[in-house]
């Protein structure tokens, strides 16, 4: 073939999966059209649902596949205080903005107990309780998922019910929430592309009692201001693996923090930790707290001015214990108080240090 051939076919190619991935694309099993008061659910030729209800639409549209089937929700609207419930192997596609508001304790949108459910798009407004809620899943995979709130949580794995196993995330972008982005509990096998919060009241991506997890980048601006929350905190015994120990399977790619409150945290007996590199500025709390943690690794980056690089210690949980930090800080300083078991720093920059 020639060059010119090849191109042509390697754009025709990139044409048809760019086609593909689109919300809504191809023939969805069932659709959810309409504006306004009124809306339709169509399951191939059948109607399921029409009238004035945008949530009951939406259920009737999941309702009426099965599994391994595809909903697309091409309509915008809102569903008020309520719940839209995927049950196992459904694909859901939210291609209009779908609108909700707080119904206390649930989510907008929740998946409990379930295996192989899809979101590979979802664009979302509004200020839920939780916008997405999980629990008791198996091979969740989140896609495109956009969510520009005026309160309330983004995503939420819940800490008192079932465990996960093999979740993935694409891309999640979260404006507005007033508390976390993205919060995890019981995860085992956690694949995350990027997690983009703006403007966010507590978390950007906060890990707890998740192990096994790979995470690109986590960037975070205006998230956590005045509070002691961080881009990305480790909490709760995050990666530390049943067997007690804290060998390394939390890999962390890139942390990305702006202003906001703290940068980097790692909290509670978590650690099993690699965080490949951080370009954390001007944090209006610690830019990275290290706080009985133990197995942490950051291997690179830079701190850029504010709160200081810290590792500390509470007295209800076993001192800090091999916590490696390889990075360059200005404008600002560094304190490693009480002294930690087996800490080795590197430090470049300006940085005032009080280290052991
Ligand atoms: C969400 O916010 C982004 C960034 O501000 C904006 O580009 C996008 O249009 C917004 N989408 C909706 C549905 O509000
Ligand atoms: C820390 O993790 C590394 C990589 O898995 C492992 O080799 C090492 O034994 C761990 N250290 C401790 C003290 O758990
Ligand atoms: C401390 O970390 C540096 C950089 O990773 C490494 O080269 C060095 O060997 C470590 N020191 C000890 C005592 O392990």
């Amino acid at each position: 073939m020639t060059q010119f051939t090849i191109s042509l076919l390697a754009a025709a190619l990139a044409l048809t999966s760019a086609v593909q991935a689109q919300c809504g694309s191809g023939s969805p099993h069932a659709t959810v059209t309409g504006s306004g008061s009124s809306f339709k659910a169509t399951r191939g030729s059948s109607q399921v649902y029409s009238g004035s209800d945008y949530r009951a639409a939406i259920q009737a549209a999941l309702d009426s596949v099965s599994s391994g089937q595809r909903v697309a929700v091409m309509a915008s609207g809102s569903i008020g205080a309520n719940t839209i419930t995927i049950s196992s192997g459904k694909i859901f596609e939210g291609c209009g903005t779908i609108n909700v508001a707080n119904r206390a304790g649930r989510g907008a949108i929740e998946s409990t107990d379930t295996s192989d459910v899809q979101i590979p798009y979802l664009t979302m407004t509004g200020s839920p309780y939780f916008g997405l809620r999980f629990s008791g899943t198996r091979n969740l995979n989140l896609g495109q998922i956009t969510m520009n709130l005026s309160g309330g949580l983004g995503i939420r794995f819940d800490r008192d019910r079932a465990a996960n196993s093999n979740v993935k995330m694409d891309v999640i972008r979260v404006t507005g929430a007033g508390s976390h982005a993205v919060e995890t509990w019981n995860i085992d096998g956690l694949t995350v592309n990027q997690v983009i919060a703006r403007n966010v009241g507590e978390c950007g991506l906060l890990l707890q009692k998740t192990t096994n997890a790979r995470v690109g980048l986590v960037d975070g601006d205006n998230v956590a201001a005045g509070t002691g929350y961080a881009t990305l905190r480790m909490a709760n015994n995050n990666g530390q693996l049943a067997s007690g120990s804290y060998s390394t399977n939390v890999y962390i790619d890139k942390v990305v923090s702006r202003g906001g409150g703290r940068g980097v945290f790692c909290v509670s007996q978590s650690g099993g930790a690699v965080i490949n590199s951080v370009d954390l500025a001007n944090n209006g709390n610690n830019a990275i707290l290290i706080e009985n943690c133990y197995n942490l690794s950051i291997k690179g980056g830079t701190v850029q001015g504010g709160g200081e690089v810290r590792l500390a210690a509470r007295s209800e949980f076993p001192n800090n214990k091999d916590i490696w930090v390889t990075l360059t800080v200005n404008g600002n300083t560094v304190r490693e108080s009480p002294c930690g078991d087996n800490t080795n720093w590197t430090i470049s920059g300006n940085a005032k240090k009080t280290i052991c």
